[in-house]
């Protein structure tokens, strides 16, 4: 219903996949948007124009369309003007290659120069070429210059091997272009301020140890992406994180639990919102770390913790009344979601995210999560989806959440 009347410029490059982009324009189609398609010259050795040109009803641009047409528009800058979206799929290493290194050299690439409105990208290619290193810099430089990425699979290649590149099914890039078309449109958390937490907290031991867990940041990287998107002016509070910069999130960085129990407490006061998505350790060493590396020559080695400052709680006690305060509750095991409420109930929070971490295939390190979103007066599950999806609802829920705290107040 949201996307209806949205126009989808596919841009299709030359890879195996480029079949499954056939079925990705019916897809959209029926979903109600129009479809353009712009290929790559080696794109057209795979499938025909003939075979876009026909299901989508528009005639499809190929590089040796000239710049100017025959009604004197220009090409590259016409097509963009008209599409909501741009969606590149199958997008190959080379274009992937080209746009993060701004050579405009075909069509493709100089529309998605001139675009300006939000890219998706559905990587498709033998397991080695999205290995390798040249490939990752630049999906980095793409994620941080603000385009989406449609992760790519694992399965069976079209060069035989078993393994990652196989670009991700039509029904996961509609679903990814649908959710980023909705949230191009909304602007519930415009004029708010939100602070976000992200990463895994840790502990030093000695100058090259440490104790930590196995946090990955993802979640609270895509909560300050999504924030964004959706108007907030957001700050995102990391500890050791591994991911590209998000496009117009201001970052701070606080290794260990000390640090990011001051930097919370000296931010708080400036935002409306603060989520607590990383994961805080609650032991640190009992006194300070040994400077250098602490020798292998003892037989055993005691190390004595002490409880960190609880975050959530000290926040919760020096919040306004218009703050709204969420946390996240890593639990496992039975009366997981009762241990979730209540650390909700003792930390007077808004609102808790439980996941469960017994589950291997959602939660730390995974693009994926699946989550129960606790408030005092109800509970909502979200089943198994990528954590950008999670992102969206847990904002949704947040969004409608402070705005009944600030009416009623
Ligand atoms: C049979 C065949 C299959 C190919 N499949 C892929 C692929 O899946 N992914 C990819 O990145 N390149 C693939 N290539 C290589 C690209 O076609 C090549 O890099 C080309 O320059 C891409 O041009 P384009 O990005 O302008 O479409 C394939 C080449 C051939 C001959």
């Amino acid at each position: 219903m949201v996307a209806k009347q949205a126009t989808v410029l596919l841009g299709v490059s030359g890879g195996i996949a480029v079949y499954k982009a056939v079925e990705l324009l019916r897809l959209f189609q029926r979903a109600g948007m129009d479809v353009r398609v712009i290929m790559t010259q080696k794109a057209t050795e795979f499938v025909g124009p003939m075979t876009f040109q026909t299901l989508s009803g528009f005639q499809v641009r190929l590089d040796n369309d000239g710049g100017l047409r025959q009604d004197s528009t220009i090409t590259h800058i016409e097509e963009g003007n008209l599409a909501d979206i741009m969606v590149i799929a199958p997008a190959t290493a080379n274009t992937l290659g080209k746009m993060a290194q701004g050579i405009a050299d075909n069509l493709l690439t100089t529309t998605y120069m001139a675009f300006s409105n939000t890219v998706v990208v559905a990587p498709a290619m033998n397991t080695n070429m999205w290995a390798h290193p040249a490939m990752q810099r630049n999906m980095d430089v793409l994620r941080a210059d603000g385009v989406y990425v449609v992760e790519p699979g694992t399965g069976e290649l079209a060069c035989g091997v078993y393994g990652s590149g196989r670009m991700a099914e039509p029904d996961s890039i509609l679903a990814a272009v649908k959710l980023r078309l909705q949230v191009d449109r909304k602007t519930d958390l415009r004029g708010l301020r939100v602070l976000i937490t992200a990463g895994g907290t840790r502990e030093p031991i000695d100058s090259v140890r440490y104790i930590g867990n196995r946090s990955s940041g993802k979640m609270g990287y895509a909560l300050a992406r999504a924030a964004h998107d959706r108007g907030a002016s957001v700050e995102l509070v990391k500890a050791n994180i591994d991911l590209p910069r998000a496009p117009g999130v201001r970052e701070t960085d606080a290794p260990t639990a000390d640090e990011m129990y001051r930097t919370v407490m000296d931010r708080l006061p400036d935002y409306d919102i603060l989520i607590m998505a990383a994961a805080v350790a609650d032991y640190k060493l009992d006194r300070n770390p040994q400077d250098g590396k602490i020798s292998k020559s003892r037989d055993d080695l005691n190390v004595c913790l002490q409880p960190t400052t609880d975050i959530l709680l000290q926040a919760s006690t020096i919040k306004r009344h218009d703050q709204y305060v969420v946390g996240f509750a890593a639990e496992y095991g039975p009366e997981a979601v009762a241990r979730a409420r209540g650390k909700m109930e003792r930390k007077r929070l808004d609102m808790i995210v439980f996941n469960d971490i017994a589950r291997r295939d959602i939660g730390f390190s995974s693009d994926y999560n699946e989550v129960t979103i606790l408030t005092p007066v109800g509970e909502t599950r979200v089943e198994r989806a990528p954590k950008e999806t999670i992102a969206e609802i847990i904002l949704d829920n947040i969004a409608r959440g402070i705005k009944q705290k600030r009416t009623a107040s």
